[in-house]
């Protein structure tokens, strides 16, 4: 098994910048692309400033961050992103049309044994590949900020090769993330599902003003996340014991929302421009703090947790 030393990361927006800098982490070599300018201009501003958070959080040290910043180069064509490629990751914006043309142009030069890794959210890529390409390609999909979330969704296609899931598996493993290995392509993963299911509930109380922003916020900070984050769902009901666990799903009193596609405190929140962080405000107001310093605070509040959460284990 050969596990990937040189990286193609086509996309360098929001995902492929951050992309970019967990496989350099990793010590692999990595060409980033972007068909805007403007993002190949961001991504190398985007990655100094997450190893700065990094590297005061003291997750990294300081020739480690170096090390990494030096192994990303940003480059403006597809081409010479994949020419000598091991992985090729596509991070490229969420529509299908666009995606298909990106794989069709990383076939075009990519080497016949490369890896073809997709970051999509939602769709099924896979009808998208070119046919000689199936067998090694798969889906890597994961969470922002990926240099500090270390999950990541392995899913493969029809076709995808055990050898090709098993090198990711190994080559992510490797770079102190966590891969869940999937055996097809299920749409939204895990964390995504559950991250949907909970926002209907989220939704319908708000809409319905059964609870306001913060009674939502603070019974998640203050009551489920401390108990999820110590021993995920699973674990947890396994202590409160399973027979309370059959009860609760018996005597259960009340129904849980029908997906309506849409929710009226979204659309006015939305509509009144306050979209989140971007625009300074969204369910809470961000003054005058600019979206960097927000993004900044939130890397080494999150970092500081999974520090507390790494002591924890094996405790
Ligand atoms: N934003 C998230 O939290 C998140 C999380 C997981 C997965 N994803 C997935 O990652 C992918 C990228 O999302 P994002 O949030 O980074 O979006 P984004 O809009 O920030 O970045 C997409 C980038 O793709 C570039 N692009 C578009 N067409 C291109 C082309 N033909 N060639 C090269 N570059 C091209 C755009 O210029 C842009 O910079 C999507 O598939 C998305 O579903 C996003």
């Amino acid at each position: 098994m050969k596990i990937p030393e040189t990286v193609a990361m086509i996309g360098a927006g929001l995902m492929g910048h951050a992309l970019a800098l967990v496989h350099a982490l990793g010590g692999c070599r990595v060409r980033a692309q972007d068909s805007d300018p403007a993002a190949r201009e961001r991504a190398p501003v985007l990655i100094d400033a997450a190893l700065a958070t990094l590297t005061e959080s003291g997750a990294v040290d300081a020739a480690e961050a170096e090390a990494a910043a030096g192994r990303v180069e940003v480059v403006t064509d597809i081409a010479g992103a994949v020419r000598d490629a091991d992985l090729v990751v596509e991070a490229v914006t969420e529509n299908r049309d666009i995606k298909r043309d990106v794989f069709a142009e990383i076939d075009a030069t990519a080497k016949a044994d490369a890896i073809i890794a997709s970051n999509t959210s939602h769709l099924d890529v896979f009808p998208l590949v070119p046919k000689n390409r199936q067998g090694r390609s798969l889906i890597a999909h994961w969470y922002t900020p990926p240099y500090i979330v270390d999950l990541v969704d392995l899913a493969p296609g029809p076709e995808t090769a055990p050898e090709v899931m098993e090198t990711m598996r190994v080559l992510y493993a490797g770079c102190g993330k966590h891969p869940i290995v999937f055996e097809r392509f299920i749409s939204g993963y895990v964390a995504n599902r559950l991250q949907a299911a909970m926002n209907l509930e989220i939704f319908r109380l708000l809409d319905e003003g059964m609870a306001t922003a913060e009674d939502i916020d603070g019974s998640i900070r203050h009551g489920l996340a401390l108990r999820l984050a110590a021993g995920g769902q699973l674990e947890k009901l396994d202590y409160t014991g399973l027979e309370m666990a059959q009860r609760a799903l018996a005597n259960r009193t009340y129904t849980p929302p029908e997906p309506a596609g849409r929710s009226k405190t979204l659309d006015e929140l939305v509509e009144s421009g306050r979209t989140g962080v971007m625009a300074g405000a969204g369910f809470y107001d961000y003054g005058d703090t600019s979206p960097a310093e927000l993004f900044r605070r939130r890397d080494a509040k999150l970092l500081r947790l999974k520090k507390a959460l790494q002591k924890t284990e094996g405790g």
